[in-house]
């Protein structure tokens, strides 16, 4: 229960923006105003604006700098013994750009201001109110709160802050009649994107604003009813709302992209690139290059790996799970023992691939044999990894037609077929999914000083879904290229006659 006529608020931030109106709003129930900023003359003009439309009540100003605990003492002693009954916790500024090129003094101040005043008036204020069993206090966070925001990190780290704090207080408190309420905008257009004190109208998220007169009888009315949070607009709601299902990993990349420079969005979407020199012949490196089985980096890198020299048909629809059943040979976990323990499941089989499975995440290593000698052997597993070994076709030797190779990053299952195998020279193939297309080639050529065999490795992908997923897929393909890359290196070294130079591209 909040009693707003004849009772007095403290607006923090009424110099400008929001501040100012939730000053107005406030003056228009009844209220008398503390009114609070660090320009005084912004202040005062904001005082007689609203003593001139509302002529019975009082407004105090207090100019006070609130990122210095002295600016808040002021603010405090000046309202000491009088009942505050509704806070507006609302002064705040950001700041933009790279942490690691902002100015340290400007986000400690910033910590400050968007933290600890709010916990220091609250904690002076919440216990009169609780103790007259009425009042509110309305905290403003914004709606980068609800996920880590790279190039605001302060900003939207401290904005988490209030949200969190705000909903904790909402608990504690409502018991006692006191409403506690976190207000989360959308970006609006106040004194606030100035003051970020760069240009960021090319960003995706502050290229359009907000009203703030929507905002203001937002945040008033989820007070008056009790509510822990309000976000401020149906969009901004659906956004903030959704970003709870979205993994971790791809919600902060995907809001690096909304906050990040413009520019990066003209990238393509995805290319890898890497170089490698092998002190050795062509033949030699082409063996290496199509022996995974020498690549467990690469393999430990990727969600799973198939390679077969058989042509693909079908899988049953099955879920292959760690079981009990005996393995019927056993190198895979003495070569691979870490990989082989981390997988979820492990299938092998020399046979065909009858069919795709309809698959969840997981690692798969097949093979046919032949220089295509993928899939190594399995342990026998009371931890129980499936193995599978069934009847050999005789296995077609080299990479030639029918060869296949499947690989899976999240969140997309590429099928890719080597369309051009022409040992030792060149190794390339496509990958197509829908809205997905890749194309990776493997080049053999001569080492510019003449001795040994530069691999390079060359991707790209491109289409509607790889350019969605550039930010969570472009990562782990670079790094199941780099790691492969590492295996191929260490696999030259210990096969004795060749010396590996990585040459990251
Ligand atoms: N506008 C948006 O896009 C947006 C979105 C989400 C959340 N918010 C939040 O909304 C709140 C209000 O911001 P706004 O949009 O109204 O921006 P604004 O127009 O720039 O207002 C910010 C207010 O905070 C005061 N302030 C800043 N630093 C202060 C300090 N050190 N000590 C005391 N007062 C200080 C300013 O007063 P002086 O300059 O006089 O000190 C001003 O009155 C902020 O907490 C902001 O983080 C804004």
């Amino acid at each position: 229960m909040i009693h707003y006529e004849n009772h007095w608020a403290v607006v923090t931030g009424a110099s400008s923006g929001l501040g100012r109106g939730f000053a107005a709003r406030l003056a228009d129930r009844g209220m008398s105003l503390v009114l609070t900023g660090r320009s005084e003359g912004r202040l005062k003009e904001a005082a007689n604006q609203i003593r001139r439309a509302a002529l019975q009540i009082q407004v105090e100003t207090v100019a006070a700098d609130l990122s210095t605990p002295s600016g808040v003492s002021a603010l405090l002693d000046h309202v000491r013994d009088r009942p505050i009954e509704v806070l507006i916790n609302n002064a705040g500024f950001g700041s933009y750009g790279p942490f690691a090129e902002t100015d340290p003094a400007r986000e400690a101040e910033e910590v400050a201001v968007d933290v600890s005043a709010v916990v220091a008036l609250a904690h002076a204020l919440l216990p009169g109110m609780i103790a007259r069993g009425s009042g509110g206090i309305l905290n403003v966070a914004s709606t980068i709160a609800f996920q880590p925001a790279p190039y605001q990190a302060v900003y939207g780290a401290s904005k988490a802050f209030v949200l969190s704090f705000s909903q904790a207080l909402w608990a504690e408190a409502c018991g006692a009649g006191v409403a506690v309420t976190a207000l989360c905008p959308g970006p609006t257009r106040t004194g606030f994107v100035d003051a970020l004190g760069v240009d960021v109208g090319h960003t995706a998220i502050y290229r359009q604003l907000g009203d703030p007169e929507p905002v203001i009888e937002a945040g008033l009315r989820a007070l008056d009813k009790g509510r822990a949070v309000v976000i401020a607009g149906l969009s901004n709601k659906l956004l903030a709302e959704s970003s709870r299902l979205a993994p971790r990993e791809l919600l902060t990349l995907m809001t690096a992209r909304l906050l990040g420079p413009a520019n990066s969005a003209s990238k393509p979407p995805i290319v890898v690139r890497n170089e490698i020199l092998i002190h050795a012949a062509p033949e030699r490196v082409w063996d290496l290059l199509t022996d995974v089985e020498r690549w467990p980096l690469w393999y430990r890198a990727c969600r799973w790996v198939r390679v077969s020299v058989a042509p693909i048909q079908t899988f049953p629809h099955q879920r292959w799970g760690k079981g009990p059943t005996p393995a019927p040979s056993a190198s895979l976990g003495k070569q691979l023992p870490l990989w082989y323990q981390a997988c979820k499941w492990v299938r092998r089989s020399v046979a065909p691939i009858p069919a795709f499975p309809h698959r969840r995440w997981g690692k798969e290593c097949m093979t046919g044999g032949g220089a295509l000698r993928g899939g190594p052997a399995f342990p026998q597993q009371s931890s129980g990894n499936e193995c599978r070994e069934q009847a050999l076709p005789e296995a077609t030797h080299g990479a030639g037609r029918g060869t296949a190779f499947q690989w899976k990053a999240h969140p997309v299952t590429l099928q890719s077929t080597v369309t051009a195998a022409d040992p030792p020279r060149t190794f390339a193939f496509v990958a197509d999914t829908p809205g997905i297309h890749a194309e990776r080639t493997f080049m053999l050529r001569p080492a510019p000083a003449g001795v040994g065999t530069v691999v390079v490795s060359y991707e790209t992908q491109v289409g509607f879904l790889a350019r969605l997923g550039r930010l969570y897929l472009g990562r782990r393909l670079y790094a199941a290229n780099q790691a492969m890359f590492a295996d191929l290196a260490r696999a030259a070294e210990h096969s004795g006659v060749m010396e590996a130079i990585p040459a990251a591209g």
